[in-house]
C-alpha cells in the first residue's frame, strides 16, 4: 500500500457533531482513489463506478492529519479496483489509527464516455513497479529511468 494524499481537517469539514462530515471524507477518498487510478492507467478519463461499504470507526477532529493509502486489488478489462485506507496520523508519535477503509472501482472511458480497455502494458507495468520499487506511482526521475529501460527492451 502506498501513501496517496495527506490532509488536515479544517473547520469547514466539520458536521453537526464536531466530527469531520462523512461526505467530506468520502469525497477525499474518491479524489485520492481517482487520481491514483488515473496515474496508474495513464489517463485522466477514469470514472467511479462503485464504492463498497464505508464504516467510520474513529472520529476525525479539526487539526487532525489524515493520510489516505491505496493499492490495486485487481484489474479487469476496462476497470481497476482499489483498496483505500484512511488513517489518522499522530505527529508526535508517528502512530496511525484506521478511520475507515473501503474498495473503490473505476472504469476507463473514451471521449464519448464509453468503457474502453486498460492496456495490458499498464497492468504489467504496475506489477513490475510494485515488485521493483514497492509502489505504483513513481517520481518523475524514477519514471523517466523506467521509460528509458522500457524503450531499450
Ligand atoms: C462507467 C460506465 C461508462 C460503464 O458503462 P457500462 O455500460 O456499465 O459498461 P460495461 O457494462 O462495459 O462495464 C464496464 C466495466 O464496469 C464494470 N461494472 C459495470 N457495472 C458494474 C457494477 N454494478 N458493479 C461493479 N462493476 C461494474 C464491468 O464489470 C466492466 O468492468 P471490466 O471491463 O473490467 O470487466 C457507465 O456506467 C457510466 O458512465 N457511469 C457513470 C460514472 C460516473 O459518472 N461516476 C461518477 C463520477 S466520476
Amino acid at each position: 500500500m502506498e501513501l496517496i494524499t495527506t490532509y488536515i481537517c479544517k473547520k469547514f469539514d466539520i458536521g453537526v457533531h464536531e466530527n469531520m462530515f462523512g461526505g467530506a471524507l468520502m469525497s477525499l477518498i474518491d479524489d485520492a482513489a481517482g487520481s491514483y487510478a488515473s496515474q496508474i492507467c495513464d489517463t485522466p478519463r477514469m470514472v467511479t463506478i462503485k464504492f463498497d461499504e464505508l464504516v467510520f470507526k474513529k472520529p476525525v477532529k479539526v487539526g487532525n492529519i489524515i493520510k489516505i493509502y491505496g493499492r490495486v486489488i485487481k484489474f479487469g478489462i476496462s476497470s481497476v479496483e482499489l483498496y483505500m485506507e484512511v488513517r489518522k496520523h499522530n505527529v508526535y508519535t508517528g502512530e496511525q489509527e484506521i478511520v475507515t477503509h473501503t474498495n473503490v472501482k473505476f472504469v476507463r472511458i473514451d471521449e464519448e464516455g464509453n468503457a474502453i480497455p486498460i492496456p495490458d502494458r499498464l497492468k504489467t507495468r504496475y506489477e513490475r513497479r510494485l515488485k521493483e520499487f514497492g509502489k505504483g506511482l513513481l517520481p518523475a526521475g524514477e519514471a523517466d529511468g523506467e521509460r528509458q529501460i522500457e524503450t531499450l527492451i
